[in-house]
Formats: C-alpha cells, sequence, structure tokens
C-alpha cells in the first residue's frame, strides 16, 4: 500500500495545472538536494500538455541540469508522429527549457521491432540507474493519466502487460488500437517515490469514482497502482470529481 494518499480536488483544469507544476517543483527540489538528481517518468496523452507548457513558462529557474526525463509509456510510432508522446513532451516542454539532451531518454519508438524498442529502453534505464539483475529502479515522481477505460501508461485492461513482474519495459499489445505500445510496468510504477495521476473534466468522473472508491474484480489498471514504498497523489479537477460519493473540500 502507499504510504500517504492524496487526492487533492481543484476548481479548475488551470488550478488543477499549476497545483501539479507546484508540486513537481516541490519534489524536483526535495530530490535534489537530498540526492543531487530528479528522476522523473512523464506520461503522454493529452492531459498533461497543459503541465509541461506551464513548467516551460513558468519554472525557468528550476534546476533543469540536475533534472533526467523519461517517458512511462510511448506510442508505437516515430518521435515525429501526431500521436508520439515524445513529439508532445518535444513541443510543450523540451523545446522551451534548456535542459542537457543526455538528461532526457527518449523511446526508440520508431524501431518497427517494439519488442526490441522495449528491452532498448529498459537497457537505458539499467544502465542509468545502475540497476543489477532483479532490481527496478525508484523515480523520484512518475506522472500518470487515466484512460475512460482505466488504463494508465500503456497497461490496458485485459492486456497481457498487466501480468508483467519481472522487466521493466514491456512491448504491450493493445487489442482496442490493434497496436503495440511501449509501457513501464507496474513493479517499476510501483515502485516510485511519488506517483501522481492528473485527471480532468466531466469525461473523466466515472472512472475517477470507479478507481478512487470502487471495489473491482478485476481490479482497474489505474486502481492496481500502489506505491509500496511510495507517496500516491492524485491530483482532479472539480468536474473530474462529480462522481465521487465522498465529497472532498477544494484543495488550495
Ligand atoms: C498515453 C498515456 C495514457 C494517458 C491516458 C489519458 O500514452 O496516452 O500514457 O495512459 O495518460 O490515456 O489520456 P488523456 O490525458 O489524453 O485523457
Amino acid at each position: 500500500m502507499p504510504t500517504t494518499r492524496t487526492i487533492k480536488v481543484l476548481p479548475t483544469p488551470a488550478d488543477l495545472f499549476r497545483a501539479a507544476a507546484e508540486e513537481f517543483q516541490r519534489v524536483g527540489r526535495e530530490a535534489i538536494a537530498a540526492r543531487n538528481r530528479f528522476t522523473v517518468a512523464l506520461s503522454g496523452g493529452s492531459t498533461p500538455r497543459s503541465l509541461y507548457s506551464l513548467l516551460a513558462a513558468n519554472y525557468a529557474g528550476f534546476d533543469w541540469s540536475r533534472t533526467f526525463l523519461f517517458f512511462g509509456d510511448e506510442r508505437h510510432v516515430p518521435p515525429g508522429d501526431a500521436e508520439s508522446n515524445y513529439r508532445m513532451v518535444n513541443e510543450s516542454l523540451l523545446s522551451k527549457i534548456s535542459i542537457p539532451a543526455a538528461n532526457v531518454f527518449r523511446v526508440k519508438a520508431e524501431n518497427p521491432d517494439a519488442a526490441a524498442a522495449a528491452a532498448d529502453y529498459e537497457a537505458q534505464m539499467q544502465k542509468f540507474f545502475a540497476l543489477s539483475p532483479g532490481q527496478f529502479p525508484r523515480f523520484d515522481l512518475i506522472l500518470l493519466g487515466l484512460g475512460p477505460d482505466g488504463h494508465t501508461a500503456s497497461l490496458f485492461p485485459g492486456s497481457e502487460g498487466l501480468k508483467e513482474q519481472s522487466n521493466l519495459v514491456i512491448a504491450n499489445w493493445v487489442e482496442k488500437f490493434k497496436t503495440h505500445r511501449v509501457s513501464f510496468t507496474f513493479p517499476v510504477l510501483n515502485n516510485g517515490r511519488e506517483v501522481m495521476f492528473m485527471a480532468s473534466g466531466p469525461d473523466k468522473a466515472d472512472m475517477v469514482q470507479q478507481v478512487l472508491e470502487g471495489k473491482n474484480t478485476p481490479p482497474y489498471p489505474s486502481q492496481q497502482v500502489q506505491p509500496v514504498n511510495g507517496d500516491l497523489v492524485w491530483m482532479i479537477d472539480d468536474a473530474a470529481s462529480k462522481k465521487l460519493e465522498k465529497t472532498l473540500p477544494h484543495s488550495s
């Protein structure tokens, strides 16, 4: 179970992304002070784009030179593809901050062999974190989104990747999209010091309620993210919180 579980309800999407940016900065400063580096796994999709833009616009003074950015998942497309998470992060953040290229670890998803791309990414992580066989990396912060079907990263309901307990990164076949996606596995997600979900808008309200309050068998993938020795934070806006039975006060 997580060390702590915090659910923050922010009035508007703008408040949500501001709070998420502040949390990113807080965790980053703490990590750099304690370990002289800040390791982050970024989430993809559309929700985090606003966070990344905010970080680029308002946090230029942040110590990007000691920040190391990874991707919690990536679509099986080249980096210039409209679907690419790398492209979204590059447009919203990387192209706007001064971060050394060596601090950004991109999934080489242009490789037609998705399993080889996953294995290459796993090797990059094992090298960076100096992992022994069987060890998992401990990211200071892992950002995650919530899919309408309860998926997170690219761990989709019913997919083989849900069962992976030894590899760090897999090429997960996603039947609904008829494609592979490269994704972190649960052992990596659940080894984070802090895991922060962001969910915004009314379309996520049903799944937010299911994941935070539902007892589902099998559990939704997002429910299986339970950091074993870390903090779990949910940042949601009012619209995404609407179906929660337990009303929560607005966070500042
Ligand atoms: C991806 C993400 C995925 C995303 C959810 C929510 O590559 O798409 O990793 O897990 O977080 O699908 O996506 P939205 O933010 O677009 O709703």
